[in-house]
C-alpha cells in the first residue's frame, strides 16, 4: 500500500484537482484506489460522484475504529468505463464539528486515521486534505507515507509551501518510522503569464530538491471536477489529453521510488491558457 496525503494549508491551489487527477489517473492504470475526502467542504466526494453520503471518514475520526476504512467507504460514481473506479471515504457535513472535538482528546486523537487504515489492502490511497494545518491535516501526516505539496505559482506561494514543510518535519519527528516522505511540490495551474512565470521561478529556486513535473492551467481541469467525471473521461475536449499526460506523469513519479529531479523540465505546451 501506498498513501499520499495532497496538502496545502491555503485554500484553493488545486489540491483537490490533483488528487482528482490522480486518482482518473490510477483508476486508467486499473489500480484499485481509495480517496479520503477529509475536507469538510466535500469537493472530492462530489467530483467522485457521492452528492448525499450515507456514512463517510467522520465515521473513523469520532472514535478509535482499528481497521475500519472499509465500513466506512463506498464506490464512487464515475463511469465504468474509466477503469478501476475508485472507492471513496467521504466527507460528511459532520466532519467540520469533528476536528475541534478531536483536540480535546486528552490521549491525543492525531493517529485516528491511521489506525482505520491498519489492515488496509489498498494499493494506493490518496487523501485531499482541508486548507488548515488542524488535527484533519494532522490525521492525514500521521497516517500516509508521503506528503504531496501543491501550490499555484502565486505571491506567498514559496513562504505557504515553507510553512507546509516545517509541519511535516514536525511529524515526521514524532512518528516513530520518520513518514511521511515530502514526495514533493507540484506547482499547480500554471498558465503563461509573467506572474505565474516568476513565482514559479521563485518555487523552483527556494526548493530545487522537491521538483516535480507542473500541472498547468487548463479548463479541462475544472470542467472534470465540475461534471463529477474523470479527467480521462472527456475525450476529445481541448487540453483534457494533455492535463491526462500530466498526471499520468505525476502518478507514475509518484509511485516510483527515485525519480530523477530532472524530469521536471518535461515539455508540454500544447493546450494550456
Ligand atoms: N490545473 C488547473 N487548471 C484549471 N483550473 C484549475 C486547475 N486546478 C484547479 N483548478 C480550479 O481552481 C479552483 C480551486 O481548485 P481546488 O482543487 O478546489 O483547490 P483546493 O482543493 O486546494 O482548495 C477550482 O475551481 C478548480 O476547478
Ligand atoms: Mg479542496
Amino acid at each position: 500500500m501506498v498513501s499520499i496525503a495532497i496538502v496545502n494549508q491555503k485554500g484553493g491551489v488545486g489540491k483537490t484537482s490533483v488528487t482528482l487527477g490522480l486518482a482518473s489517473s490510477a483508476a486508467r492504470k486499473d489500480l484499485e484506489t481509495l480517496i479520503i475526502d477529509l475536507d469538510p467542504q466535500g469537493n472530492a466526494t462530489t467530483g467522485l460522484g457521492i452528492y448525499e453520503p450515507s456514512k463517510g471518514v467522520v465515521n473513523v475520526l469520532e472514535d478509535e475504529f482499528f481497521g475500519g476504512i472499509d465500513k466506512v467507504s463506498e464506490r464512487s460514481n464515475w463511469p465504468s468505463d474509466c477503469g478501476q473506479i475508485p472507492h471513496v471515504a467521504a466527507s460528511t457535513p459532520d466532519l467540520s464539528v469533528c476536528e475541534p472535538r478531536l483536540a480535546t482528546d486528552p490521549l491525543g486523537a492525531q493517529n485516528r486515521l491511521s489506525l482505520s487504515l491498519e489492515n488496509s489492502n489498498w494499493p494506493l490511497v490518496i487523501v485531499d486534505c482541508p486548507p488548515s494545518l488542524g488535527l484533519l491535516t494532522v490525521n492525514a501526516l500521521f497516517a500516509a507515507d508521503m506528503a504531496l505539496v501543491v501550490t499555484e505559482p502565486g505571491a506567498w506561494s514559496v513562504d505557504g509551501v515553507a510553512r507546509m514543510i516545517q509541519t511535516i518535519e514536525k511529524i515526521q519527528m514524532r512518528r516513530i518510522d520518520s513518514k511521511p516522505s515530502i514526495a514533493g511540490i507540484a506547482v499547480n495551474r500554471l498558465g503563461r503569464t509573467r506572474d505565474d512565470s516568476y513565482w514559479n521561478a521563485k518555487l523552483e529556486e527556494a526548493y530545487s530538491e522537491f521538483q516535480l513535473p507542473k500541472i498547468h492551467l487548463r479548463t479541462a481541469v475544472a470542467e472534470a471536477s465540475a461534471q463529477s467525471l474523470p479527467i480521462h473521461g472527456l475525450g476529445n475536449r481541448s487540453g483534457a489529453l494533455e492535463a491526462s499526460a500530466e498526471f499520468d506523469y505525476l502518478l507514475t513519479l509518484l509511485l516510483e521510488d527515485d525519480y530523477s529531479e530532472n524530469n521536471s523540465d518535461k515539455e508540454d505546451s500544447d493546450g494550456y491558457l
